[in-house]
């Protein structure tokens, strides 16, 4: 992996909120369909807030991977690919793009060949290591107030010490019932038993379903988009008020 291009898309450095000048960091945790990337980048966008989609990292690798043939579930391939994998991701709401190398993919690693290989990546664990350092790095070279974190094992192993901690959940059928509405060309069903898959498939490498001691949960299943970015923000709000004697 280079580190040419792994610059985010802001220009100079403004004023940090943190005592340390460092980006304060909203961590957001959750499994798939439970509505954290949304409800993340509408948090940064009301916030001011950068936004590190962290799923795209591993979604452009498993790009990457099948650009070259390899097999996405041999670990020792996608390490092979992820030597020369030269990734950059925009952390500004309003002008979002992921790219490999020259090749804008920010539409591509939405298809469904890579969503069906995206697992076997992400459960490389020398890539995992890797990429988290590159979120680490990404975070605190943006030049931001803060910067809205989301994916994964975020509020636990990428950054324990964030600001904010948040795990989004919803109630599985609900979790499935949005992900088919989002992906309007599968029928429910199928889209169910996927998610069910990549749940239990990236169950075994993250626990994403339990909150860590200080992580906030914020439940979904009965709120709708608006109500959802509502309570993450009022969790934003009242940590932040916590943290600053407010
Ligand atoms: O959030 P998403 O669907 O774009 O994530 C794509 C895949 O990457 C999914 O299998 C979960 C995995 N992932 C991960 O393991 N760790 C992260 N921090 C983000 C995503």
């Amino acid at each position: 992996m280079t580190e040419s291009l792994l610059k985010p898309a802001f220009g100079g450095p403004v004023e940090g909120s943190s005592s340390d000048g460092a980006p304060v960091v909203v961590a957001i945790d959750g499994p798939a369909g439970s509505g954290k990337s949304s409800v993340s980048k509408a948090a940064a966008q009301r916030l001011g807030y950068g936004f590190l989609d962290t799923g795209a990292a591993y979604r452009a690798l498993a790009w990457h991977a099948l650009e070259h043939g390899a097999d996405t579930s041999d670990a020792t391939a996608v390490l092979e690919v992820f030597g020369d994998f030269d990734y950059a991701i925009s952390l500004d709401t309003s002008d979002r793009w992921v790219r490999v190398g020259s090749a804008d993919v920010t539409a591509a690693i939405r298809e469904p060949r890579v969503t069906d290989a995206v697992s076997g990546v992400a459960r490389v664990a020398p890539v995992r290591h890797a990429v988290n350092e590159l979120f680490r790095r990404l975070v605190a070279s943006a030049g931001l107030p803060g910067v809205v974190v989301e994916g994964r094992d975020i509020t636990t192993v990428v950054f324990p010490d964030a600001a904010v901690r948040i795990l989004l959940t919803a109630a599985p059928e609900v979790r499935a019932a949005r992900r088919s509405k989002e992906l309007t060309s599968q029928d429910a069903a199928a889209v169910a038993a996927a998610l069910h898959k990549r749940d239990a498939a990236d169950s075994t490498v993250v626990d994403f379903l339990t909150a860590a001691p200080g992580v906030e949960v914020v439940d979904s299943t009965h709120l709708d988009f608006e109500q959802t970015v509502d309570a993450v923000l009022s969790v934003v709000d009242s940590t932040m008020g916590a943290r600053d004697g407010r």
